[in-house]
């Protein structure tokens, strides 16, 4: 974890646990996805920093609405998503990489169009993006929430799967391929 990534987590760790431990544990997700779709070292790196800053913008959003049990009001949800122009906002003076920028800002849209905050579908949206939107599901399908109990990493994957069209299909294979590979190796 670099300077800023240990900022993040020590800031957002008294505010919201279970926000740093999803940073957290997309943090070494994230990485290993780079690093299996071949990416540079230094690509690498800067993913795994945007994996562990992503939702930063979380921390503008009021507590009762992000730990909320029953379905959100549409006004609600409408805050929710701010999350991804406030964090952007938050980082845009550490001069980060554009990557790093484009996953953050970009984390929540759906390679068919429906997304957020720009309706951007396809390539158009960033490649850290596209990534960043699988690895954030995966571990957002499998963790606990306040309003969903998580599911197992094969579940999940069949769930991503049955909702395709929310990610880059050639990376939701990717992906797929190397949870398999990792959780299939694990002990236990
Ligand atoms: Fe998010």
């Amino acid at each position: 974890m670099d300077r800023i990534a240990k900022f993040v987590e020590r800031m957002v760790s008294y505010r919201d646990p279970d926000l740093a431990g999803h940073h957290r544990r997309l943090g070494s997700e994230a990485y290993s996805f780079a690093l299996h779709l071949g990416c540079s070292a230094e690509e690498c790196e800067g993913f795994k920093q945007a994996a562990e800053i992503h939702d930063i913008g979380k921390m503008a959003i009021p507590e009762n609405i992000l730990n909320k049990a029953s379905r959100l009001t549409p006004a609600e949800m409408m805050l929710v998503k701010q999350h991804t122009l406030i964090g952007h906002e938050i980082i845009s003076p550490l001069g980060l990489s554009q990557n790093v920028e484009d996953a953050v800002l970009m984390h929540h849209e759906n390679f068919d169009g429906s997304g957020y905050p720009r309706g951007l579908g396809g390539t158009d949206i960033p490649y850290f993006a596209r990534m960043m939107r699988i690895c954030d599901s995966f571990d957002a399908i499998t963790e606990d929430r306040p309003y969903h109990w998580g599911v197992s990493w094969q579940q999940a994957l069949n769930i991503m799967d049955n909702d395709r069209r929310f990610y880059d299909p050639e990376l939701l294979d990717e992906f797929g391929e190397l949870i398999r590979t990792l959780r299939e190796e694990a002990p236990g």
